[in-house]
């Protein structure tokens, strides 16, 4: 007999992993007669799916608990229960002290438990506020072998997890903490969820791992394959027309996988690949194993193999020991290398992490300088490229819909947000456009032709990846 039918809601913050785990979420509660909804006030259960990478991620957490506490007693008044989880890095990291701080939380599971939801929801349902569970273990089994490979399908561009964990100890980071040791996932495997997702109607597939340049996962061969060898395996698949990977580490850039980038057609032309700092004194504090100069050999060996290919980083600025001379050599290795899209933060000391004790400290305000400055050249070089775009045709992505009618959303190969006034049914295209505005964070233009067929087949040559003048 089919369940009755519940309304899930998930709330997700953080990294593109924690997306993912979400639609996996849904997967596995999908059986469970759990469809997903847009709000939390009528949800039957509701997961937030939680991020710690940066400060005060608890205490969002505890002030979004509290919203759906109210919601929770409105429910039981009505005689409706409501199972309120909390997962993801916050729930790995400060488990306990969620169930203690919030007696109304049914459920704290980690980011590698969540394929035992079923048992979980079996053990959490009752009486209000019975058997609570906190499931932060790291099983010896790996979640992917137990996850259903089909669900809820993810739309025109999906993501796919390869790669998870990091054995790097960078000495500002929690992932290593919660998200335990490097595992890649077999081949065979990825190969088998990658077909799914094509044939329910991606078109593109952005591999994820918190290292996804590490994967070393077992090949069919018996042998083990790096990220190069997974990637042309990949690019196989009929239908498939774009992948992208993130987030990498300079120090597994290997020759494989820059080569990729030169010989795989449908290997998108945008990497982003975070240094962090641009001094060599900061790099060795962070426990980068790399220098400034490392990175630079690296980029350069990316642009001989695909010279189009568009530069993207995370940059922290104030990390411990950070004088002025250090962020000047951050800001020359920007002006160096000359990126497209970065991310730049404020360092902020993680519970656990050896940063969190190092000495020379930073202050706020001096942190707040440097982040400014460092965010003016990064708009000013993000500015430029959308600039320099304005005149060419690209080959557009539409994988959302606008927000005025007649208008669709996509990406360019080098990631761009594109806006386009264009008939709906070229959503899920790829389409030429004649890119005609820029604006800081996104760029505009016209459909130039509608004959979309020869970029969506990986058989016929086609412009893709390639902005014609
Ligand atoms: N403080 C500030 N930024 C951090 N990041 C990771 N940990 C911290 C921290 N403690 C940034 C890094 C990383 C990105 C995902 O978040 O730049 O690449
Ligand atoms: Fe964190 Fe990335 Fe460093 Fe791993 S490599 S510790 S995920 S910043």
């Amino acid at each position: 007999m089919a369940e009755k039918q519940k309304k899930l809601f998930i709330k997700t913050w953080g990294c593109q992993m924690n997306v993912y785990d979400s639609v996996k979420m849904s997967d596995v509660l999908l059986p469970l007669g759990y469809e997903t909804v847009d709000s939390p006030e009528n949800a039957d259960m509701v997961i937030l799916n939680t991020c710690h990478i940066r400060e005060k991620a608890t205490e969002k957490v505890f002030s979004e608990l509290g919203r759906l506490n109210k919601f929770k007693k409105q429910r039981a008044e009505k005689g409706d229960e409501t199972l309120i989880a909390v997962a993801g890095c916050v729930a790995q990291a400060e488990g306990d002290v969620i169930m203690d701080r919030a007696p109304y939380v049914d459920m704290v599971f980690g980011p590698q438990t969540y394929h035992e939801l079923p048992e979980m929801v079996a053990k959490a349902t009752g009486a209000y506020g019975a058997n609570r569970i906190v499931n932060t273990e790291f099983p010896t089994e790996s979640k992917f072998d137990t996850l259903p490979e089909e669900g809820n399908a993810q739309g025109v561009s999906a993501f796919l997890s390869v790669q998870e964990g990091c054995d790097k100890f960078c000495t500002f980071c929690v992932v290593p903490y919660t998200r335990g040791a490097e595992f890649s996932r077999p081949a065979d495997q990825v190969l088998a969820e990658a077909r799914a997702l094509v044939k329910s109607g991606a078109k593109e597939l952005m591999l994820l791992g918190q290292n996804v340049n590490a994967y070393h996962g077992e090949g069919p061969d018996g042998k083990t394959w790096g990220l190069g060898r997974l990637i042309r395996e990949l690019a196989e698949i009929d239908g498939l027309a774009r992948l992208r990977y993130t987030t990498s580490h300079p120090r597994d850039m290997e020759d494989d996988l820059i080569a990729a980038h030169g010989e795989v057609d449908i290997l998108m032309p945008f990497l982003h690949l975070p240094v962090q700092s641009g001094s060599d004194n900061i790099l060795k504090l962070m426990n980068r194993k790399h220098t400034a100069d490392d990175y630079r050999r690296i980029i350069e060996k990316l642009r001989n193999a695909r010279p189009d290919i568009a530069m993207s980083s995370d940059f922290i600025v104030g990390f411990p020991g950070e004088t002025d001379a250090d962020h000047k050599d951050t800001l020359k290795l920007v002006e160096d290398i000359g990126y497209v899209f970065c991310y730049s933060f404020k360092y902020s000391p993680r519970p656990g992490t050896p940063g969190a004790k190092m000495g020379g400290i930073v202050p706020e305000k001096v942190k707040d300088l440097r982040l400014q400055e460092l965010q003016a050249l990064l708009n000013t070089q993000q500015k430029a490229f959308n600039e320099d775009s304005v005149g060419k045709v690209m080959p557009v992505l539409f994988d959302r819909k606008g927000q005025k009618n007649g208008q669709l959303l996509g990406r360019t190969p080098y990631m761009q947000s594109t806006h386009v006034a264009a008939n709906e049914r070229l959503f899920g295209q790829i389409v030429d456009v004649v890119i005609e505005d820029a604006h800081a964070n996104s760029i505009s233009g016209t459909v130039v032709t509608e004959e979309t067929t020869s970029k969506n087949s990986k058989n016929k040559k086609s412009s893709e990846g390639r902005a014609a003048a």
